[in-house]
């Protein structure tokens, strides 16, 4: 699908692979310049040269989204370089699987990143959109947004916070010209899960959890972001989009 985003800038966190990279695929593929960020610096040059090497446009911005300063040269860059910013995808995030996250510096980190993070990016992306009296932001959730875990308290309360988030930016700048939203991924065949589906057992369980009977792919999460942000959802702000194969269905 191409939006005929030809002239916008878009921006990605967590973009080095998984969902991110097919965000920020998407977003080149629909003729967006793209900038590309992530603390995976290789995955994040990756992404950028096979952008690239599609014919599209894109640089690489090393960010660690928990880092306030770092989150505004982020921004910084993105209108330094391509003049404005059009979309934002505030997508990076961590998943503590098989870690304590009643540990304080667990917990602190999912809060760091998760939440913390897409608060930093939200307000810098927002200050440029206020300008332009015009942009897109796209927060990723998960379904641990919307029903809880219970073996993940860290990440469904981030999760659920980032829904929260969401909410309060769509209300704060509806009438600015700024919609914001959120997309709640299932199980996603992605690296984040790569450490469970490399068993074959484990993947057969992954796929079952959901009513569909398989993973979902990074491109099914790509696409519903790249909606969003275009002008066929002009009328959706704070909606979290639920792509999980019916997962949250029953
Ligand atoms: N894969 C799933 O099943 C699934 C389900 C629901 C939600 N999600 C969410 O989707 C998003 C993308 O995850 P993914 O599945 O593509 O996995 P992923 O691990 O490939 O992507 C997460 C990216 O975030 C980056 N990152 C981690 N800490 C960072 C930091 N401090 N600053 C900047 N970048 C950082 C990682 O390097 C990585 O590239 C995450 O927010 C995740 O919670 C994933």
């Amino acid at each position: 699908m191409n939006y005929g985003f030809d002239g916008k800038v878009a921006l990605v966190t967590g973009a080095s692979g998984g969902i991110g990279r097919a965000t920020a695929l998407g977003f080149a593929a629909s003729g967006a310049a793209v900038v590309v960020s992530d603390v995976n610096d290789t995955g994040g040059k990756e992404t950028v040269a096979l952008i690239a090497a599609a014919g599209g446009k894109a640089v690489y911005q090393r960010c660690n989204v928990a880092d306030a300063g770092e989150v505004k040269a982020l921004v910084a860059r993105a209108v330094s370089e391509f003049g404005r910013l059009d979309f934002a995808h505030n997508n990076a995030g961590i998943n503590n699987m098989g870690s304590d996250e009643y540990d304080d510096a667990v917990w602190d980190r999912a809060i760091a990143i998760n939440l913390s993070g897409v608060m930093y990016c939200m307000r810098e992306e927002a200050d440029v959109m206020l300008k332009q009296g015009r942009g897109a932001i796209v927060n990723t959730s998960s379904i641990n947004g919307l029903v809880g875990n219970p073996a993940q308290p860290g990440y469904t309360a981030t999760k659920h916070g980032v829904i929260g988030l969401t909410r309060h930016g769509a209300l704060r700048w509806a009438k600015a010209g700024i919609r914001v939203n959120a997309v709640c991924p299932g199980v996603i065949e992605t690296p984040m899960t790569a450490p469970l589906t490399a068993n074959p057992e484990m993947k057969e369980v992954l796929d079952g959890l959901t009513p569909m009977g398989r993973m979902g792919q990074a491109e099914e999460i790509a696409a519903a972001v790249l909606w969003l942000c275009s002008d066929q959802a002009s009328f959706v702000t704070g909606h979290p989009l639920v792509v999980d194969g019916g997962a949250t269905a029953t």
